[in-house]
């Protein structure tokens, strides 16, 4: 078994009364992973981030990180999570090594050594003395990034770390979050709206839409689903005759209760053929539902 840094079950949240922000969610993080957390504008992220983080709280389900519950070992966990939680909070008018120090003195225990090393790993230590208010917007993300590095996390949490960069700024994050991974050895979950992201940069991968987990599992698996075939329900009047239409046109079929049969069409035009035989047959059709219908999900998570 994978051992696993975060572990949610029918995890439930809401803002207000009436509207479920997130629904059920499991999430699974294998230890060692770049786990993309993908989802359109308003799916749910931030706010998922938030509940691991024990920011906001929920309202069913549970969360395990580092194989504790949230609720016994929340300060203990946090000591070894890294975040970086929309923009970074900074002071402009002073640098990036002063910036360090105000935040390692708030965390305690961090030595002098830490922060220049922390300042190589995002690659800053040319501009360590330049004010943070003449820093591009890709090096304060990444002095965000050093100062959630720090404690010397072995899970990092990074949400949307590259959300307004220019292309030289996603480069450059994405090159700096797969080194933390091999070289440092460190877990990262990283959230994104944009699906090209978390496969060029991720291992694992979880898809949330309006709160609910729709897919999840390595990114590997998703790209050869992309090509897979459909898996049709049919619900009907006559599951016998629509088993046989299926048999005489050479498709599978599996019988899932009495009114519905599954199939499995390489094509989506076998869809109408499959209609047109059974109508012909004079056979109702009551609803027909595509069971693995991820090309429109992968739309919503392309265009931008
Ligand atoms: N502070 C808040 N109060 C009420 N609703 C909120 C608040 N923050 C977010 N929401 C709602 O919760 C849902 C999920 O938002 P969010 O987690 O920010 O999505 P994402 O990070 O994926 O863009 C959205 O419908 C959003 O409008
Ligand atoms: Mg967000």
């Amino acid at each position: 078994m994978k051992e696993l840094l975060i572990k949610t079950k029918n995890l439930d949240f809401s803002y207000t009364k009436g509207k479920k922000d997130i629904k059920n969610l499991s999430l699974e993080v294998p230890k060692g992973s770049i786990y993309g957390f993908l989802g359109p504008n308003g799916s749910g992220k931030t706010t998922t981030i938030r509940l691991l983080l024990g920011l906001l709280k929920k309202n069913g389900g549970t969360i395990e990180i580092f194989d504790q519950l949230i609720e016994k070992s929340r300060i203990e966990s946090l000591s070894k999570i890294g975040a970086l939680i929309e923009n970074p909070s900074l002071y402009e008018n002073l640098n990036a090594h002063e910036n360090l120090k105000i935040a390692a003195n708030y965390r305690g225990n961090i030595s002098k050594e830490r922060i220049d090393e922390v300042l190589e790993i995002v690659k800053l230590t040319y501009a360590k003395g330049k004010k943070v208010k003449a820093y591009s917007l890709g090096m304060k993300q990444r002095l965000g990034l050093a100062i959630s590095l720090l404690s010397n996390p072995e899970l990092l949490i990074l949400d949307e770390p590259t959300n307004g960069l220019d292309p030289k700024g996603i480069i450059e994050m994405r090159s700096l979050i797969k080194e933390l991974n091999q070289e440092h050895g460190t877990t990262i979950f990283i959230s994104s709206h944009l699906l090209s992201e978390i496969e060029k940069t991720c291992t694992h991968v979880g898809i949330i839409r309006a709160g609910e987990m729709l897919f999840q599992d390595t990114v590997k698996v998703l790209q050869e689903s992309q090509n897979d075939t459909l898996k049709v329900e049919i619900e009907t009047n006559d599951i016998k005759t629509v088993a046989s239409v299926l048999e005489t046109l050479s498709f599978s079929s599996e019988q899932v209760n009495d009114h519905t049969i599954a199939t499995t069409l390489q094509h989506k035009k076998d869809i109408t053929t499959v209609i047109d035989t059974i109508r012909n047959r004079k056979v109702e059709i009551y609803q027909i539902k595509i069971m693995n219908n991820l090309e429109e999900l992968f739309l919503s998570l392309t265009e931008n």
